[in-house]
């Protein structure tokens, strides 16, 4: 559909081109093998890092292209409809390590590793989650402890994407003390490298989609963490979490809209060119009714992800818009991808045609980085103090 690119500026119709002949060239054609063998391909974080799409929304002055939010999600759609895969692992290092070292990091911490970060020499993860602490975020149990200057960790990260590959992990880690406790007010955000002692990935899971995103439990054994490796105020580690989650679930929304248009397209492309009882199936007003759906709620989604994106670059987000932009898009695209199966029919079920990946790919977009239901938690909050 050419909607999609009437209104863009010169520059982000630049961008848009550049994401589209990377995702031609680098990724679409392999897309299929990496999800079959769950090949995480580690040469496109440089890749990335050179075309300078791993510090798009980053200041210049650390090296990067400091970009407005719409810009950057729009690339992220573009890499999406080829591989959701690449797409999250885009999205977590753009948003959620790099966003909260730049808004709270140190001039020394940014240096160290952002600029390399925002230049692709460093892939960022996020470390929140644990086997008991999804939903309940503030419920985490990973514990530090000071020894004099230094922090010693002990804990299971669960569900870090990009774990294998990580150079920077920021990590949710409690700092307060098992007599004074402080749920959300005792956690702290650590800088984490892979080469800290008693830092080690551990079980990666076997999912359902994305596999070629790499997702892994990381366990810390006494690991010793310098104490110049926390990010801004002790206990404060939670808010700058969900501060970071806004930002995360905009590239989510971006992630959907990707994953959704590649499913359509698909199903358009396939109702023109299938025939049963003599004519294509497009043909039938069964099929173009549903091909009119999957379009229009398509198309409302990037909508909402664009004004949504526009609010938040002139810092006039209201409390709630992040979570509805999410939960409407990640529904979208699970509708969609399930639309797209049945226009294919038996072709849709198998693994020769890239629907099944799509429909697998976007289960995800519903659950990571907060369920649909923390989303509605978080809007019928909103919505009700208004
Ligand atoms: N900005 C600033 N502060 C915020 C905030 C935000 N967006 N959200 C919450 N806070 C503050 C609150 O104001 C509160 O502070 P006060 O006590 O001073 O008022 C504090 O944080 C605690 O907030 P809540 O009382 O709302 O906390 P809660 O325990 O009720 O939980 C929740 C709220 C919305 C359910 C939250 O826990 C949540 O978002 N859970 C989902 C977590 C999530 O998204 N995890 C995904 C992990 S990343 C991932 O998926 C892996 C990956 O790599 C892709």
């Amino acid at each position: 559909m050419i909607h999609e690119l009437r209104d863009l500026t010169e520059e982000q119709f630049a961008i848009v081109a550049t994401a589209r002949a990377f995702a031609d060239e680098h990724v679409r054609p392999f897309s299929a093998q990496w999800d079959r063998d769950s090949h995480f391909e580690p040469s496109l974080i440089k890749k990335l890092g050179d075309l300078g799409f791993l510090g798009m929304l980053l200041p210049v002055e650390y090296d990067g292209l400091g970009l407005e939010a719409k810009s950057y999600l729009l690339a992220l759609e573009e890499i999406a409809a080829a591989d959701a895969s690449v797409a999250v692992m885009m999205s977590v290092h753009n948003s959620l390590p790099t966003q909260m070292l730049n808004a709270f990091g140190t001039e020394a911490q940014k240096r160290r590793f952002l600029a390399p970060m925002a230049r692709g020499e460093l892939l960022g993860a996020f470390a929140l989650s644990e086997s008991d602490a999804g939903s309940d975020a503030s419920a985490i149990r990973c514990q530090a402890r000071r020894e004099g200057d230094d922090w010693i960790v002990d804990g299971t990260k669960a569900w870090v994407t990009s774990g294998t590959h990580a150079g920077v992990v920021i990590a949710m880690i409690r700092t307060d003390t098992p007599d004074d406790r402080r749920r959300s007010k005792g956690i702290s955000a650590f800088i984490l490298t892979p080469d800290l002692p008693g830092f080690t990935v551990a079980k990666k899971e076997d999912k359902m989609g994305l596999r070629a995103s790499p997702t892994v439990q990381l366990v810390f054994d006494g690991m010793r963490v310098p104490g110049d490796r926390m990010i801004g105020v002790e206990g404060q580690g939670f808010i700058y979490a969900m501060q970071s989650l806004e930002h995360g679930r905009l590239g989510i929304a971006a992630q959907s809209v990707g994953i959704a248009r590649a499913a359509f397209e698909a199903a358009r492309d396939h109702a023109s060119e299938r025939k049963q009882f003599g004519q294509p199936i497009a043909e039938f007003q069964g099929i173009q009714f549903k091909l009119a759906d999957m379009a229009t709620r398509l198309s409302a989604a990037r909508a909402l992800l664009h004004m949504t994106a526009a609010a938040k670059d002139r810092g006039v987000l209201v409390p709630g818009e992040v979570s509805m932009c999410k939960l409407f898009a990640s529904e979208m695209a699970m509708w969609i991808t399930t639309q797209a199966i049945q226009v294919f029919g038996g072709y849709g079920y198998v693994k020769e045609y890239p629907v099944e990946r799509y429909f697998r790919d976007a289960k995800v977009t519903e659950i990571y980085e907060g369920t649909s239901e923390v989303q509605r938690i978080i809007i019928g909050r909103a919505v009700s103090k208004e």
